[in-house]
């Protein structure tokens, strides 16, 4: 039978380089925090069992955000914070007599994929490996802890920046900080954790080298693809982490067979599935979680900010809102409109500037708007919601709408047009 896998998540630090009110790993890209990414991942294989998430800086921030998304994650307080080795000590009470893999990830990697865990599980289990370090091979390695080995290639250990020798500093293979660990061999090595080192911290690398030092089996096992183990420390660096998140989703897509027409301005979040021939256009924004059918036309300047389920051949045309709506095929919401908590039939018309208005800001309660088949709104109405627009019904231009609409009726509110004769004559008066 397989291991069963644990893992421990490093989310305690205080991310000063941010400079932000919010904790480093609640930073967002496409409306996902970082830390989701993270732990996304690692689920995403299957193979993880729970979670345990380390916290300190902003403990009840981070453990409120990780209680309200995941069943299978845990929080464990980190205080004071003395370093990695002591952080993911945090778990050791959790983890008493397990007797499966325990998988340790920085929370601050938002681009390390499932696949290259799963394989990195593999490759672990392939060589009966007590202890595996993912490591990478950089140009410039300056910060990182280096991979150390001995003249005939042997991990030996994992040195930091601050304490390296000059000969050390020249290592290009670097420790990403994911490890995985046979628990019942290696779990001592926590008990084993001193602080003798340059900033005084107790280091998770030292783990490492209690393995080797036990005579048990450590490897590195070396990345492909540097950037998945890119951490997030700055603005700058969350700023390209989304682009390369959107460019990884933006490949995808293309090669399903959706056209991108300027992928350049188009951000699309990882969550959103579209079917092939769907054409979006430029300045389009599509965040949070979505399905798009077939034959869509989306943009130029859409906005799609999640929940939002298209039919086939849809048009959802500029400067066009929606949200948590429901849309069956061939219908059109082209201009300048807003959609929101709605479900709308087949081959609806929603005229330029539509909006349905489905927010109490008093008290702060949302409501439905149901539109059926075939029906068609005005430019410029206001649909107050709840309401419900029955199949073959039209709202006259510039109506406000606050009643239910029965099929096939009009709805129209609108004054009555005066006409007066020769204005133009008594204003010059
Ligand atoms: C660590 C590794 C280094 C590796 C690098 C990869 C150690 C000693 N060094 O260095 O070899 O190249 O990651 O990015 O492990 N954290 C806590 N509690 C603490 C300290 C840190 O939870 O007391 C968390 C942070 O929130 C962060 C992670 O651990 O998610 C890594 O901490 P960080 O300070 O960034 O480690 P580095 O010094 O970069
Ligand atoms: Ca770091």
């Amino acid at each position: 039978m397989e291991k069963a896998i644990k893992s421990i998540i490093l989310a305690a630090g205080k991310g000063t380089r941010m400079k932000s009110q919010t904790p480093k790993v609640l930073h967002k890209i496409f409306n996902k925090e970082i830390l989701g990414y993270v732990i996304d991942a690692v689920n995403s294989t299957g193979k993880a069992q729970e979670n345990y998430i380390i916290v300190g800086h902003c403990a009840q921030q981070v453990e409120d955000y990780v209680n309200n998304n995941y069943d299978n994650a845990k929080c464990c307080l980190q205080s004071p914070q003395l370093g990695t080795g002591h952080a993911a000590f945090q778990a050791y009470e959790d983890l008493k007599g397990f007797d499966g893999e325990v998988i340790i990830l920085n929370g601050d990697i938002p681009l390390l994929t499932s696949e290259t865990i799963d394989k990195f599980i593999e490759e672990h289990r392939k060589n009966n490996n007590a202890l595996t370090v993912m490591s990478a091979i950089l140009e410039d390695p300056t910060n990182y802890g280096r991979i150390v080995r001995d003249e005939n290639g042997n991990l030996k250990g994992i040195v930091e920046e601050k304490d390296t020798t000059e000969e050390q500093k020249k290592i290009k293979e670097i420790n990403t900080g994911v490890y995985l660990l046979d628990w019942p061999k290696v779990h001592e090595a926590f008990l084993n954790l001193d602080s003798n080192n340059a900033q005084h911290e107790y280091y998770l690398t030292d783990i490492v080298k209690w393995t080797i030092n036990k005579g048990l089996k450590a490897r590195s096992f070396v990345l492909e693809n540097n950037e998945e183990s890119f951490g997030i420390n700055s603005k700058k660096q969350l700023a390209e982490a989304a682009k390369i998140i959107k460019n990884r989703v933006l490949d995808k897509l293309l090669d399903d067979g959706v056209t991108i027409v300027d992928p350049d301005t188009t951000y699309i979040s990882p969550e959103t599935e579209i079917e092939a021939d769907t054409i979006i256009y430029p300045c389009t924004y599509i965040e949070g979680k979505n399905k798009i059918g077939r034959d869509c036309k989306i943009g130029p300047f859409a906005r799609i900010r999640g929940d939002v389920e298209l039919g086939d051949s849809v048009k959802i045309g500029n400067f066009v809102e929606i949200k948590k709506t429901k849309i069956k095929s061939h219908t059109n919401v082209c201009h300048l409109s807003y959609v929101g908590d709605s479900t709308l039939g087949c081959n609806v018309n929603i005229g330029a500037g539509t909006i349905t208005a489905n927010y109490n800001h008093i008290t702060k309660e949302k409501f439905q708007t149901v539109i059926d088949d075939n029906a068609s709104t005005g430019s410029n109405s206001v649909i107050v919601a709840p309401a419900h627009i029955g199949e073959n019904a039209s709202i006259g231009a510039g109506s406000v709408i606050s009643k239910d609409i029965e099929p096939n009726a009009l709805g129209l509110t609108r004054a009555p047009l005066k006409i007066l004769k020769g204005w133009f004559d008594r204003v010059k008066r």
